[in-house]
């Protein structure tokens, strides 16, 4: 069995200003984790400080973490050194002090031989009866473990149960799993290579991003390990808005979806993830972005979602002409799914008006839309509407011209009008009518949007289809089919 499978946090260790170890703050700290979902502790690992700690420190510090842990999750202890007897020391007492495994580096500075590294792991490992996980990274040990070594060594030694590897080369990682049969425990020793680490078939990470995004780091590798490889992380631009969140609050009890960092003007609000005041100080990357901001954000956010590669879901209505050209250009470069009307009852809608316009224009029934929403919203007719009519319109080759106001007009109504009028007040989500008025009958086709979340509902299913899409204008239709 595993030590642990998923993300190991390799462990900071606070200081006080006067270089002490700061007990009460790694209390709380692996509190954080633990609630944070990390899935095993990695005390005085390299980001743990451990080689400036003195010898009582580190097993001090590994004692506390011990007890504070209380067995919720496993808890392993850095105890390599580049001399044999003191990683001997240190491993046997951090054994002594209740650590579930050991993860010990290779010796750093004396560039041993590969027999001379077996020398060493083997002669740590029989000092103990717990798992040890090796720690390979030549840049900052100046050697490498070969594949066939590492393999060796798990053959040979019944305890060495694993590897974290941070060397950076794929073709080493495969090596290790060929090498060893499949059969040694691989960690990913970097975050940016968490998932194809685990794509070789490792069980892992130990993370230094665990440290701050604790959550976001459990969920990518869980997600992995669970087979849900389309899992999506996304950049929520407008995050402070109405509806980025009512999507925050949505994707949280989405397991297949992750908000990794929103994007917001307004910093009133405090989320479960990183938020930046733009997109030009967003340094976290996502799989898609969800936007949902206003117009005038549009065009940066474009200019980001190309040169970023990432493909963004657009919500936003009231995009001038200048700007839908804009949306075509870039989804040459990267995909965008932009649709006036996120929710799937309209764009089944969508789909219902074309046949029935196919079928009673001819019988001479005019066309009208009437939209009523919040006195709150911005933009008129609402970008629905104008859907709505585009798509009847499309139908019919173009014959309709869009008529919004009949205040000036002293004529008859024309058949190759479409009226389309807007109602603003109170808090009305979104409601709209088509009416089909013949010659003693009329028919309404009616869509009422009760609360926000169908909207976002349908922006987080996008997301998921987009997430990985080749570039190109996508709308709700591909996601729908
Ligand atoms: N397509 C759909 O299904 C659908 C549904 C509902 C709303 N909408 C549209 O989505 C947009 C947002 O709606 P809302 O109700 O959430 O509005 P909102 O005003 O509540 O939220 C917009 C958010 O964007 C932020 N923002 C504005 N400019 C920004 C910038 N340059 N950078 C970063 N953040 C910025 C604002 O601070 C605000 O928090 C509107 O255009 C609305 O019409 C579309």
């Amino acid at each position: 069995m595993s030590l642990f499978e998923g993300a190991g946090v390799a462990l900071v260790t606070p200081m006080k200003e006067n270089g002490e170890v700061n007990y009460e703050k790694l209390g709380e700290i692996v509190e954080m984790q633990i609630n944070g979902g990390s899935d095993a502790i990695i005390v005085c690992g390299t980001t743990g400080e451990a080689s400036t700690l003195t010898h009582e420190e580190h097993l001090e510090c590994i004692k506390a973490v011990v007890d504070f842990t209380a067995k919720r999750i496993p808890v392993i202890a850095g105890t390599g050194s580049n001399c044999t007897s003191t990683a001997v020391y240190l491993s046997t007492e951090a054994y002594k002090r209740g650590a579930d495994g050991l993860l010990v580096v290779s010796p750093y500075y004396n560039k041993a031989t590969q027999n001379g590294l077996k020398k060493h792991f083997l002669t740590i490992a029989g000092s103990v009866s717990i798992p040890v996980i090796l720690y390979n990274i030549k840049g900052r040990t100046g050697v490498n473990i070969n594949a066939k070594t590492i393999a060796e060594l798990a053959k040979e030694a019944g305890n060495i149960v694993g590897v974290k590897e941070a060397c950076g080369d794929i073709s080493q990682v495969a090596d290790i799993m060929y090498y060893s049969h499949g059969e040694l425990d691989l960690y990913s020793g970097n975050d940016d290579q968490i998932v194809p680490v685990m794509s070789l078939g490792g069980k892992g990470v130990i993370s230094v991003l665990s440290n701050i995004l604790p959550d976001v780091t459990h969920d990518i590798a869980a997600k992995y390990l669970a087979g849900d490889v389309a899992g999506s992380c996304i950049l929520m631009h407008g995050c402070n808005g109405k509806m980025g969140q009512v999507i925050t609050h949505l994707a949280a009890e989405d397991e297949n979806v992750t908000i990794a960092v929103g994007v917001d003007a307004y910093d009133g609000i405090v989320n479960d993830y990183p938020v930046f005041s733009s997109l030009s100080d967003c340094n976290i990357d996502a799989d898609v972005i969800i936007d949902f901001s206003n117009a005038q954000a549009v065009d940066g956010l474009l200019d980001y979602a190309v040169e970023s590669k990432t493909p963004v879901v657009l919500c936003t209505t009231g995009l001038s002409e200048e700007q839908l050209d804009k949306v075509e250009a870039a989804s040459k470069h990267v995909a965008i799914l932009r649709s006036a009307n996120m929710s799937i009852g309209i764009n089944v809608i969508l789909k219902l008006l074309r046949d029935a316009v196919s079928r009673f224009a001819p019988e001479g029934f005019d066309v009208e839309i009437v939209e009523k929403h919040h006195n709150q919203k911005l933009d008129a007719p609402s970008g629905t509407a104008i859907a709505l009519a585009d798509a009847m319109n499309d139908e019919m080759n173009g014959m309709y011209e869009y008529v919004y106001d009949r205040s000036q007009v002293r004529q008859k109504r024309d058949k190759k009008e479409l009226g389309i009028s807007a109602v603003r007040g109170g808090n009305i989500v979104g409601e709209h009518d088509v009416i089909f008025a013949g010659t003693d009958e009329v028919i309404t086709i009616s869509h009422s949007a009760h609360s926000k979340a169908i909207f976002a509902k349908g922006a987080i299913a996008a997301a998921k289809y987009l997430a990985g899409r080749t570039p190109g204008l996508y709308d709700m239709s591909d996601v729908m089919s």
